[in-house]
């Protein structure tokens, strides 16, 4: 992830993208080296247990399955590069957004403590403190739902989601978008414009409250996953694990910060990729509060 957010000199004076000078293409064909040889045992995995009649239906056997029929009818390319390929997108789509999330989520209800105690209530109501919280129980924690939005809009983790590119001339609202232009959505901007957000700078779930906006790609304020077809294809996925792991940590434990630190002062530094993390890792103590 660091190699990719590194800026390639080469990209702007493309003589100097040959000589190599900071050495990025030597490291990314090292890498490429490792994942390669990682994605041809995952998928020589699936092959062989394809051999003995044992086959499991994920993604890769899905993916597989295109590639075999692609080489019966010639319809379009899709062979072991390109399930190579998607494997490494999702990889890479999936781990630092997701965490991240969770680090920008907590660092925020332990920046506001009243908040916290909003959260865990909407769960001693909806779970009470007998049992764990479950996928089952996500519809029913609204606020929860709130503060996960109002974490997306201050802390986007792609701030400038992925370039997206302009197959054809268009208009987008009445801008004309000539073929070829290369387009970058600042969603950290968006997230802070006042014209769009009343006190952006202020945590406030509550904003939420009888709103429409949601993080889907309809509602232009606020584009966590991005929008259209290039939008994040994990979304629903995302949507889940970060809802699922921050409920089950502040439903489960009591946090506090460690040496004194008062919420206030929380270090909230940012660190810039190609996802935006925090600096430092999140410390915090926890206390175990279900009664069992
Ligand atoms: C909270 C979690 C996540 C967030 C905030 C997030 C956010 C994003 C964003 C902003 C983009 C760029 C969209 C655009 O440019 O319009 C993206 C792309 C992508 N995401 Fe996610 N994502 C998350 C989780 C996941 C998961 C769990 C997966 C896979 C299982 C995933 C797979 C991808 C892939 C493959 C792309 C690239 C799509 C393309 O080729 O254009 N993401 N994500």
């Amino acid at each position: 992830m660091k190699l990719a957010a590194v800026p390639n000199f080469g990209d702007y004076f493309p003589f100097l993208g040959i000589l190599d000078v900071q050495g990025l293409t030597r490291k990314m064909k090292a890498l490429s080296k490792v994942f390669d040889d990682f994605f041809e045992k995952v998928i020589n995995d699936h092959v062989r247990d394809w051999d003995h009649g044992e086959q499991t239906k994920d993604i890769v056997a899905t993916m597989m399955s295109i590639m075999q029929s692609g080489q019966t009818h010639d319809e379009f390319q899709f062979d072991r590069r390109h399930v190579k390929a998607i494997m490494l997108d999702m990889l890479a789509g999936s781990m630092d957004t997701a965490a991240s999330s969770v680090e920008w989520i907590l660092s925020e209800l332990l920046r506001n403590p009243t908040i916290m105690k909003k959260v865990q209530k909407e769960l001693e109501e909806v779970v009470g403190l007998e049992r764990m919280v479950e996928e089952s129980d996500m519809d029913r924690l609204e606020y929860l739902d709130m503060v996960v939005k109002e974490t997306f809009r201050l802390h986007t983790v792609a701030p400038l989601l992925i370039p997206h590119y302009a197959m054809e001339d268009c208009t987008v609202n009445g801008y004309n978008i000539p073929k070829a232009s290369r387009i970058i959505i600042n969603t950290h901007a968006i997230g802070r414009d006042p014209d769009a957000w009343s006190e952006p700078e202020k945590f406030i779930p509550e904003r939420f409250v009888g709103s429409e906006i949601d993080v889907r790609g309809q509602h232009f304020q606020l584009l966590p996953f991005g929008s259209g077809r290039r939008g994040c294809p994990g979304m629903q996925l995302g949507l889940i694990q970060v809802r699922l792991i921050v409920s089950q940590l502040v439903h489960c434990f009591d946090w506090r910060l460690p040496n004194g630190v008062l919420p206030e002062e929380l270090d909230m530094t940012e660190e810039f990729g190609l996802v935006v993390a925090r600096a430092n890792h999140l410390m915090a103590i926890p206390t175990f509060r279900l009664q069992n």
